[in-house]
């Protein structure tokens, strides 16, 4: 009998879950599509085992205070985006808030959510960079749709194999484009979308280190580690910590 992909993705799941010593459920978020939300979600077989409430041991385990070169190297993938982004800026000589800006402008998407990555991003980063850089970080999710003929700027090809010619920006999106060409700080989050590119060669590699006086000059580390230090947004990065926590 041929399964769906629902049910292999169940059965797979099924197997991981009785080779970790905790049973892992994940969050709606996690499933939405694959499985309806409306429905109840079904839940994998409690095995008699305790369910995860910490650390989930395939993932590598984060240090007790980490910082954020910690979160690049362990939870936000091989980055070479934003690294390369941040050569790029760094090689075009804009100031170095914008360098770092263009170092956490996918954050999101590496390590986080997708959907609405800018903000999400944005948010994470509120407490520990000035505002013009969160700001920034925001707004150039929506300015990515709209051409700068001034700095060079087109509408990434990129876009149209991904969604489409016809492809058009939720209203939110043209309303935030519109706010973001009227304010001071336009030029920043322009900046990030000029130094934001996809082709570059991948077998050129970009090191962390390269950045860090510019983090340490820009970027308030936490004496506690990110996720300790009682900001508002210190759950989000504990749930980069701990995805798969039942609670
Ligand atoms: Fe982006
Ligand atoms: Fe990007």
């Amino acid at each position: 009998m041929a399964m769906t992909s629902m049910q292999r993705a169940e059965a797979a799941e099924h197997a991981m879950s009785e080779e970790l010593d905790r049973v892992v459920v994940k969050s709606v978020l996690f499933t939405s599509g694959e499985h309806d939300p409306t429905k109840p979600m079904p839940r994998p077989p409690d095995q008699g085992k305790l369910y995860m409430m910490g650390h989930d041991p395939r993932l590598a385990r984060m240090p007790d205070r980490p910082t954020l070169f910690d979160f690049f190297r362990l939870r936000f993938g091989p980055a070479n985006h934003v690294l390369q982004s941040a050569r790029l800026a760094m090689k075009n000589g804009v100031e170095e808030k914008i360098v770092l800006a263009c170092l956490l402008h996918d954050i999101a998407i590496s390590g986080f959510i997708r959907s609405d990555h800018g903000y999400w991003a944005a948010q994470l980063l509120e407490p520990y960079v000035d505002e013009e850089v969160s700001w920034a970080i925001r707004y150039h999710q929506a300015l990515r749709f709209y051409a700068d003929d001034s700095v060079g700027y087109a509408y990434p090809q990129m876009y149209v194999k991904l969604f489409g010619a016809d492809y058009v920006p939720e209203p939110y999106i043209q309303e935030a484009y519109r706010e973001a060409r009227a304010h001071r700080w336009y030029m920043s989050a322009r900046l990030i979308t000029v130094n934001d590119l996809y082709a570059f060669d991948p077998g050129v590699q970009v090191q962390l280190e390269e950045f860090t006086d510019i983090v340490g000059r820009h970027f308030r580390q936490p004496k506690e580690g990110l996720g300790f230090d009682g900001s508002p947004t210190a759950h989000m990065w504990r749930t980069i910590i701990y995805p798969t926590k039942y609670l």
